[in-house]
């Protein structure tokens, strides 16, 4: 069969992201990939910088999510310092991700996911957007757009506006928090929250009309991974690693970050694709990693959890878990996870905001270096994030590996596009719908390709269909 690690030159093109589908003798597909080519250079160009321009440098490689790189930084920061932060700091850089939850989950709930949703998977190209949306939805597109800007005033209150001079800092945070910002995301919260509940009410209704997509996009076993707190609830900033089942096993339970490399390997293909992280304890040394697949983001982290820690929250996940069976095994309850988590970060971020010591003055701890090899973990709205460096004496970087929410979710998202490929292609053409399915069940991941590239912008999509003898016999291409 044509092998299908080897990359096409023309498509080698940074930025870009393929779907390959090999069909075998039999006519249907055989193996189906999803690349991205990252580009490997950036943590290199990290070496030799202080320790302490590691948050605005890595905000900066990624516009979707720099809220998560500023957390990750800023805690490896922390570490290397030795330092525990005062609980203010605490408390608004808790708040600063639970903004970037909403406006991320909105972003990819009602921008990028809803005109699939509502529209349908078979509508018209030209209409299924945003526009389309709003054309047949406007209330609702509206509403989107004003939870999306909510979440990116908290992250501005809190991580400033510019990138270049963060909020969120090795020790904690750079600022205190007056009572009129305070105020002002409070009057703010109500509205969101509303938004929230009625997507809630929206997605269970249609649920049932997909039926064929919670079965093909990406329903398989898998391992799940995630932070989870001593007392079992959903955590998005800190405590420990946990890995669970399919079928509810927990594997791993406690895993400090700093020992992430106890569970997590990374394949690396010898091409540039996007690294394979994989569960280490299941793959022997002449296993695949798909053996150690995991997924990562809202799917898995509720998977890992017992309770949301919220009332509302805590009562649409046992609706949540009544649909899905239990364990959630399909990619497609991302998107419901999503608007679950959404649900939590408006009740969480009330009590946060409510709390006496907000506005206290002490918000960041200092000291010097102290520590040479130190890991910093969060959850990004895609899942886990970790940033593992090593400074000298003087807090210069002489190693970083980052490992991505994205990353992580690589095996599994070539397991979904494959899913997807042989229940929906049986013919030498991709028709629309199936071309827009195989980008859904990636979208369903709500993937930061600018994450995994480390360039901003929107990512054009090829998708190649191969036959037996490697001649690509269709071609799709979407800019
Ligand atoms: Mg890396
Ligand atoms: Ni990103």
């Amino acid at each position: 069969m044509h092998d299908l690690t080897v990359i096409d030159p023309v498509t080698r093109i940074e930025g870009h992201a393929k779907i390959t589908i090999a069909l075998g003798d039999d006519g249907t597909p055989s193996e189906t990939r999803f690349h991205v080519t990252e580009f490997r250079g950036f943590e290199e160009f990290c070496v030799g910088r202080p320790v302490w321009e590691m948050p605005s440098l890595t905000a900066r490689t990624c516009g979707i999510c720099p809220v998560s790189h500023l957390l990750a930084s800023a805690k490896a920061g922390d570490a290397v310092m030795g330092v525990r932060i005062p609980p203010a700091g605490e408390r608004l850089r808790r708040i600063a991700n639970l903004g970037q939850i909403i406006q991320s989950h909105a972003l990819s709930f009602f921008h990028l996911s809803a005109p699939d949703l509502l529209l349908g998977m078979d509508a018209d190209p030209a209409t299924r957007n945003v526009f389309g949306l709003m054309a047949a939805e406007p209330d609702l597109a509206r509403k989107g757009i004003r939870l999306r800007s909510f979440g990116q005033s908290v992250i501005e209150a809190i991580a400033g506006r510019k990138v270049h001079a963060p909020g969120i800092v090795p020790g904690g945070i750079a600022h205190p928090m007056d009572a009129e910002t305070r105020d002002l995301l409070i009057g703010g919260l109500d509205e969101a929250h509303g938004t929230v509940v009625a997507a809630i009410e929206l997605f269970t209704g249609i649920l049932d009309q997909f039926e064929r997509e919670v079965d093909a996009f990406g329903r398989f076993p898998s391992l799940f991974m995630g932070l989870a707190n001593p007392r079992g609830t959903w955590e998005h900033y800190d405590g420990t690693l946990s890995v669970v089942d399919h079928d509810g096993t927990v594997v791993a339970r406690g895993v400090e970050a700093s020992e992430y490399r106890t569970i997590v390997g990374e394949a690396g293909r010898e091409d540039s694709y996007l690294k394979s992280p994989y569960f280490k304890p299941r793959v022997g040394d002449d296993d695949p990693p798909e053996r150690g697949m995991y997924r990562v983001g809202p799917l898995a982290r509720l998977n890992v959890c017992e309770t949301m820690g919220t009332p509302e929250a805590d009562a649409a996940l046992a609706v949540y878990r009544e649909r899905a069976g239990g364990v959630a095994s399909s990619s497609f309850f991302y998107h419901y996870a999503r608007l679950i988590e959404a649900l939590a970060a408006t009740e969480r971020m009330a009590e946060h905001l409510a709390h006496p010591d907000l506005l206290d003055e002490k918000v960041r701890s200092e000291a010097a270096s102290n520590f040479r090899h130190v890991v910093g973990v969060s959850e990004a709205p895609r899942g886990t994030l970790f940033h593992d460096y090593e400074v000298d004496e003087h807090g210069l970087l002489t190693s970083v590996n980052m490992i991505i929410a994205t990353g992580q979710n690589n095996l599994a998202m070539n397991a979904t596009v494959h899913q997807i490929a042989k229940e929906w292609i049986d013919g030498p053409e991709i028709p629309e719908g199936v071309l827009n399915r195989l980008e859904a069940g990636i979208r369903a991941f709500d993937p930061c390709l600018s994450c995994s590239t480390h360039a901003i912008g929107e990512m054009p999509m090829v998708v190649d269909l191969v036959g037996p003898d490697g001649a690509t016999i269709c071609r799709r291409q979407r800019d």
